[in-house]
């Protein structure tokens, strides 16, 4: 136990309606966040695409936890705490690459990638003691559990809990429609991460994904010179950049047409359906390709399966429209790492991939024209809330016009704030109710 704050005191800062601020600013929150709910979630590690070779390894994150996913001699896939278990200094900096052992940089120790200690330099030394080869703590400690869903890397920092597929509940149908638009049903993470450090709280990053309200006021400065630049063209010869900023400005009545879907554990996704045939011409060679996989009629349910943007909370968002993946790092109660990735799917022409590229760019890179508005918006709200101003944050979009469903996920429209009271409803049930 990190900090002494009752489950009274937890309890009492999320309310059905409104939230206290100090779930965004106070330090004790979010030590205990990295124990309880970062501690105890499963958390997206990375694609198996990302360690293809035995030898390969990749460089992230648990909550404030260093880890390294890799790859091993028999072609398993581990993920090991990045701690050295002689003195504890970090096996690989934030990065990924190959290796045929790791060798420690202070004192040269090296052990496997599965992370058995294989050397000691000046091995006589430790005669006698309990650390040497073949005693468990003397290698490197694999995370308590991981598992894989098609390609999809996840660890938990807890032993026990609900298996990775019943903990994701209905919200795995994004997975499958990220798989499903490829035609051999892979993909294949490439491009590199994005990386920026922000100054705000992690949930402020998450909330923004799923917040349609903002869109036509803070991007305003993007999608109005786009609207502008966009009346000379003819809609066939419009640049696909212009399309792109163009829709920060739809209608409110847009956004609030779509649905979002809410499940446990604080995932969502927005479910708009799409016409047949808007984002894809059904002649082309990729929706042919399509086509002789899955046939007509299922090529067409996968393609206008538009998920805009999936939430794995607390860890992941995705847009499968865009092959593109956004992650969320904790450092500090006002420090995030967001990265932004991108990801082909194999079997399909190189120009989507190059689409995710330039959307990854145009939307989220720091020479992004609409990135920066969001930025900018989460060291605000993150400042504003350090204020003695108003105590709470409002959630009161849309209270009570949730819709239940059968399987247990509830159904509001694009404009609702269910999302984030599904989030808090999550980040309550981790932080109170030591059984998670
Ligand atoms: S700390 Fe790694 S070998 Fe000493
Ligand atoms: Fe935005």
């Amino acid at each position: 136990m990190l900090t002494e704050i009752s489950n009274t005191e937890l309890d009492a800062l999320v309310e059905r309606d409104r939230v206290h601020k100090r779930v965004y600013t106070d330090p004790a929150i979010f030590d205990l966040e990295m124990e309880r709910l970062w501690g105890r979630a499963w958390v997206f590690v990375g694609h198996e695409s990302q360690v293809p070779k035995s030898g390969d390894y990749f460089s992230t994150s648990i909550g404030t936890q260093g880890v390294i996913m890799t790859r091993d001699k028999s072609n398993n896939i581990n993920v090991l705490f990045n701690r050295c278990s002689h003195k504890g200094a970090q096996l690989v900096g934030d990065d990924a690459g190959h290796v045929a052992q790791f060798r420690c940089p202070y004192h040269g120790y090296v052990f496997e990638t599965d992370g058995i200690l294989a050397h000691i330099p000046q091995e006589a030394g430790y005669q006698g003691s309990d650390f040497c080869k073949g005693k468990k703590e003397s290698n490197i400690r694999q995370v308590p559990r991981m598992q894989i869903y098609r390609g999809f890397v996840f660890a938990s920092l807890t032993a026990d809990g609900d298996e990775l597929e019943t903990w994701l509940g209905p919200t795995i149908s994004s997975f499958d429609n990220i798989l499903d638009r490829s035609p051999l049903g892979e993909i294949e993470i490439c491009g590199g991460r994005l990386r920026y450090l922000h100054d705000a709280n992690w949930k402020i990053l998450l909330e923004n994904v799923s917040d349609n309200m903002h869109a036509p006021v803070t991007h305003q400065s993007a999608y109005q010179p786009a609207r502008m630049v966009g009346e000379n063209f003819k809609p066939e010869d419009k640049p696909l950049e212009i399309e792109m900023l163009e829709r920060f400005g739809s209608s409110y009545e847009v956004a609030d047409s779509a649905n979002y879907i809410t499940s446990r554990y604080g995932h969502c996704y927005a479910d708009g359906a799409i016409t047949s045939g808007s984002s894809h011409d059904e002649k082309s060679k990729y929706v042919s390709g399509l086509i002789e996989v899955h046939g007509l009629k299922k090529t067409r349910e996968i393609l206008n399966m538009s998920r805009q943007n999936t939430i794995i909370y607390p860890s992941i968002a995705f847009k499968s429209t865009m092959q593109t993946i956004r992650v969320y790092r904790p450092l500090a109660v006002d420090k995030t790492i967001q990265e932004t990735w991108t990801y082909k799917l194999k079997g399909a022409p190189e120009e989507l991939f190059e689409d995710s590229i330039r959307y990854n760019q145009l939307v989220f890179s720091p020479s992004s024209i609409a990135a920066h508005d969001d930025y900018e918006a989460y060291h605000r709200i993150q400042h504003g809330l350090q204020t003695q101003g108003l105590e709470w944050v409002s959630q009161h979009r849309n209270l009570d016009e949730d819709i239940s469903n059968s399987d247990g996920t509830r159904k509001s429209s694009g404009t609702s704030e269910m999302t984030f009271r599904n989030e808090f409803q999550a980040w309550q049930e981790y932080m109170l109710d030591e059984r998670v």
